[in-house]
């Protein structure tokens, strides 16, 4: 997959932006607050008909403008066009998303066609943060994979939200008449869930270590291990997921009234990465905690690449930032190896005596625009 240009309008802070990306390296120069961030943001847009950090569509609108449009040619690996548009209207709240100007009707449809993997800052979080932070990293990659799993997710969430109305309504009183018909829904599709989980964590632990392998110079063994909220093995089906559900659900019914909420479920579970057997998050250096998730990046571009059949674009938000010189130098050539990449960056020092062409192109963006007597192409 290829970007191979891209016009914001109303975008964050850019106004109206053109870019004609290079195929393989574009980096986006430029001094803090500018809106470099913000060009990736609206790639990412693109791929996964969302930014990859703001919750609402109204968040990346321009200030005081009441819509935005992202509108761009992608290739595929086999020369495919795509022409993608995104727009955003405030007033009537609608977004709209078309591909060769027909109308995508459900969204999650087009997850997966345009595979991306973003590193950027905030996923410290994956590592360093809550479950929910992981939950949401697997999410994303299993997402960009499985059609089917973006639907039974999103029917989860408002299952979930259902019975929680349920309970919390009830104000600790017995509902169990009530939420029963739920039960029945959360256990069909939170098993889903989990065996997809499960299944995903086994395919993709021999990606981690392999790209953990081709980074680090140690001999560290990393492992990436399933810990859901209910008991499962290895080889569970989606009928053994189901039933050890069900009981828990029995076993936790009195805590679900008196806590009012749903305790049981995919939405509880957790997944737990260590080194050489040593938990992560509680041994793990600072370094030891950036390469694991540098590896676990290279590892979903690989993943993705072979399951969507397409070679994902990367998104690299100000990585090198945290880096000393020789892992980033280690870093930069890794992902010049994968795909076409994005790379936003302060200082140009990494790239010194690079050489810029239609293959390699470098912008330099200030207040939401790009300063074209900066650019070299
Ligand atoms: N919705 C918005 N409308 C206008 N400006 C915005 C919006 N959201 C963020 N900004 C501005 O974008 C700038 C930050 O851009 P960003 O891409 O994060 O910078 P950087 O170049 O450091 O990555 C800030 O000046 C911020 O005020
Ligand atoms: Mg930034």
């Amino acid at each position: 997959m290829k970007i191979s240009n891209a016009h914001l309008r109303s975008f964050r802070n850019h106004n109206e932006t053109v870019f004609d990306f290079g195929a393989r390296v574009n980096v986006l120069l430029g001094e803090n607050g500018q809106g470099k961030t913000n060009a990736l943001e609206a790639l990412s847009f693109l791929c996964l008909t969302k930014s990859f950090y703001a919750s609402a569509d109204a968040t990346v609108m321009q200030q005081q403008q009441s819509f935005f449009e992202i509108k761009s040619v992608l290739q595929s690996d086999e020369g495919k066009e795509f022409h993608v548009r995104v727009t955003y209207d405030d007033v009537k709240k609608e977004k709209k998303f078309t591909i060769n100007g027909a109308a995508v009707e459900k969204f999650s449809s087009v997850i997966g066609m345009f595979p991306v993997v973003i590193l950027s800052p905030e996923n410290s979080s994956i590592t360093f943060g809550s479950p929910a932070d992981r939950r949401k990293f697997i999410d994303l990659v299993i997402s960009q994979s499985s059609k089917s799993y973006v639907e039974d997710s999103m029917e989860y969430r408002r299952i979930v939200r259902q019975r929680n109305t349920i309970l919390s309504e009830a104000k600790g009183r017995d509902c169990s008449s009530d939420i029963a018909p739920w039960n029945d829904m959360l256990i069909r599709y939170g098993s889903k869930i989990i065996n997809k989980r499960n299944q995903f964590l086994k395919e993709f632990a021999p990606y981690i270590a392999q790209t953990y392998l081709d980074i680090v110079d140690e001999r560290e063994t990393p492992k990436i291990e399933y810990a859901p909220s209910i008991y499962i093995q290895s080889e569970s089906t989606v009928e053994n997921i189901s039933s050890a559900m069900e009981q828990k659900l029995q076993k936790k019914k009195n805590d679900e009234m008196r806590f009012q909420t749903t305790l049981v479920g995919p939405h509880r579970d957790d997944i737990l990465f260590s080194l050489n057997g040593m938990s992560l998050k509680h041994f793990a250096s600072q370094g030891q905690h950036k390469t694991f998730l540098v590896a676990l990046k290279v590892a979903e571009f690989f993943f993705l690449k072979e399951r969507c059949n397409e070679t994902p674009i990367f998104l690299l938000d100000d990585v090198f930032s945290e880096l000393d010189e020789y892992r980033s130098k280690k870093l930069l050539t890794l992902a010049e190896s994968l795909g076409q990449i994005f790379i936003t960056t302060t200082s140009e020092k990494i790239f010194g005596g690079a050489e810029w062409n239609n293959e390699r192109r470098k912008f330099f963006i200030r207040s939401g625009a790009i300063d074209n007597e900066m650019v070299v192409a």
